[in-house]
């Protein structure tokens, strides 16, 4: 087994994870994403200053964020209905067609009114590609710490597009037009499009490919948590606000960054575009470090790193008044910020459930395009009331301080991931569920809650509908179906699976004989893992065909 703390064993990892053709396509698709978000934003943006100057720039600006903000909630919840995989593909449809609109008006030089409701639609589709990414990446994934790797992996095509973004849209709108940057970023969509749903047919391919009589039907699938879902957990609501305040801090990056550079450096107009790109490198450094995850236990302490070297660097960035310096502080807040980022999606993904994922992302989309808003209009308001030295010490304080509140909060949550050994031991030594990806057992494990049974108490009864499958850890039950007596169940043996995989009501009564201790998983999250791949479906199926009369 190798060794994940060290730099070998973390690269075999990734290794690993990027043999998989459909991780890599994803990620592929994610680059061209990442590069048409900066690039349609700066398409935007010049075509409105050309027209209208500044106040074109920051109106359409406001046309994209607003709306999208918005609906950003209802379009992830209305995600939460697909799987994940056909929820991306959607997403990078409509992407590329809302793009092929927008990038149209623009080329033929349509009336404000459509090309501003084109951008409308753009935005709003672009709010589906973060959540439903996030939530595919860990279906790839076999362990979690193949998981992180690909969120690393995730982070790198991000901070790349990043670095990329700026100087591709600047070539091809000097060479064409800002229409012309819209359609071609359209049609790299159409390309990532295809290529994700060809990994999603080959995927779909893999259950129940040959029908011979013995294959088990689909299970049902378990039900994707909404948003509510999602504001009842308290942890999730922990890492949502963290999401939302790093936003805020990232708005107001926007604005300070002209000032400082205009203002208190004295830059050209190029001044900007220079410390965006020192942000940009940072972040490239930023998401080499998030390697160091791979194969780490704890991840607030990780998170806290994060947030207060994106916020601390920042504000020491406004209070010196030097390039170089300047530039260097940028590059360490750039950096902090991507391993936030990747840091606190992997975090996510450890703590809860994949059913929870798309509507979690998809709040949290909502919450940064509201914080980004927030911060961009704060910032010009606080650098007028308290000038902009004050302006950049509350803009690099305000992470920090969310991050340091919710620090204890953050430990426990790092306890609740600590995947208890012993029930991955028993779950493993179900020889069908020892089929399942390790990642999906420990899912299982984490979810798992154990259940005393009393001498002669019935842990289901004939009849009833089910909420739950059962493992035996220890003692003896026996399985009964009227008076007959069908089977004595004992340590390792399970039950309770009929009535979820089938939607019928239990099939038998299942009798503590003395006292007995099991461990119990709820019917979503059953239905997620076992449903998990085709073998494991299939081993459940047959072990009901050959041993139940
Ligand atoms: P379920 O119907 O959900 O609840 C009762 C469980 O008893 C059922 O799932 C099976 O796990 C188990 N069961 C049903 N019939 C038999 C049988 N003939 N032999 C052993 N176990 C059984």
């Amino acid at each position: 087994m190798v060794d994940e703390s060290t730099g070998t064993g973390r690269l075999c990892v990734l290794r690993e994870a990027l043999s998989s053709s459909r991780l890599r396509r994803v990620l592929v698709a994610y680059f061209v994403f990442n590069l048409a978000e900066w690039a349609n934003w700066i398409a935007l943006l010049v075509w409105a200053f050309d027209r209208d100057g500044v106040r074109g720039a920051s109106a359409i600006a406001l046309v994209q964020l607003v709306p999208a903000a918005l609906l950003a909630p209802v379009a992830a919840q209305a995600l939460t209905r697909l799987s994940p995989g056909r929820a991306l593909w959607l997403g990078y449809v409509s992407q590329a067609l809302t793009q092929l609109g927008l990038g149209a008006a623009l080329l033929v030089g349509a009336p404000y009114a459509v090309v501003a409701g084109a951008a409308v639609l753009y935005s709003v589709a672009m709010t589906l590609t973060r959540p439903a990414h996030h939530t595919v990446v860990p279906e790839l994934s076999e362990t979690t710490s193949q998981l992180t790797a690909s969120n690393a992996a995730t982070g790198m095509t991000e901070s790349a597009a990043n670095i990329a973004g700026p100087l591709v849209s600047g070539l091809v709108v000097a060479l064409w037009a800002p229409g012309g940057l819209v359609v071609v970023m359209g049609l790299a969509t159409v390309g990532t499009a295809l290529g994700v749903s060809w990994g999603l047919q080959r995927a779909s391919g893999d259950v129940g490919a040959e029908d011979d009589g013995d294959t088990p039907p689909p299970a049902p699938a378990p039900a994707r948590a909404g948003i509510r879902d999602v504001l009842a957990d308290s942890s999730a609501r922990v890492l949502i606000v963290m999401v939302a305040a790093e936003y805020v801090l990232v708005g107001m990056m926007d604005i300070l960054l002209v000032v400082l550079a205009l203002d208190v450096l004295d830059l050209s107009d190029a001044g900007p575009g220079v410390l965006n790109s020192a942000l940009g490198i940072g972040g490239l450094v930023g998401a080499a470090f998030t390697f160091t995850l791979i194969g780490r236990q704890r991840l607030g302490p990780a998170l806290l790193l994060g947030a207060l070297a994106a916020g601390i660097a920042f504000a020491a960035a406004g209070l010196v008044s030097l390039l170089v310096p300047v530039l260097v502080l940028l590059a360490v807040s750039g950096s902090g910020k991507l391993f936030f980022d990747v840091t606190c999606r992997t975090f996510v993904q450890r703590l809860l459930p994949d059913r929870l994922l798309t509507a979690v992302f998809g709040l949290a989309e909502a919450l940064m395009m509201g914080g980004l808003a927030v911060g961009s209009l704060a910032a010009p308001l606080l650098v007028h009331a308290v000038g902009a030295r004050t302006t950049f010490l509350v803009a690099g304080s305000f992470l920090p301080v969310v991050a340091l509140t919710l620090a204890v909060r953050l430990r426990r949550m790092d306890a609740a991931c600590v995947v208890p050994t012993d029930v991955v031991d028993l779950l493993r030594s179900v020889p069908a569920l020892s089929l399942l990806p390790e990642r999906i057992v420990e899912r299982m494990a984490l979810e798992a809650r154990t259940v005393a049974g009393a001498p002669g108490e019935a842990l289901v009864t004939e009849g009833e509908s089910g909420r739950h499958f059962f493992v035996i850890a220890a003692g003896t039950l026996q399985v009964s179906r009227g008076d007959d007596h069908l089977r004595t169940l004992r340590p390792g043996d399970w039950f309770g699976e009929l009535a979820l995989l089938r939607d019928v009501p239990r099939t038998a009564t299942v009798t503590s004989i003395g006292p007995s201790r099991l461990w119990m998983v709820d019917r979503e999250a059953f239905l997620a893992s076992v449903g998990a791949t085709s073998a494991t479906l299939q081993a459940v199926w047959e072990h009901g065909n050959s041993r139940y009369r």
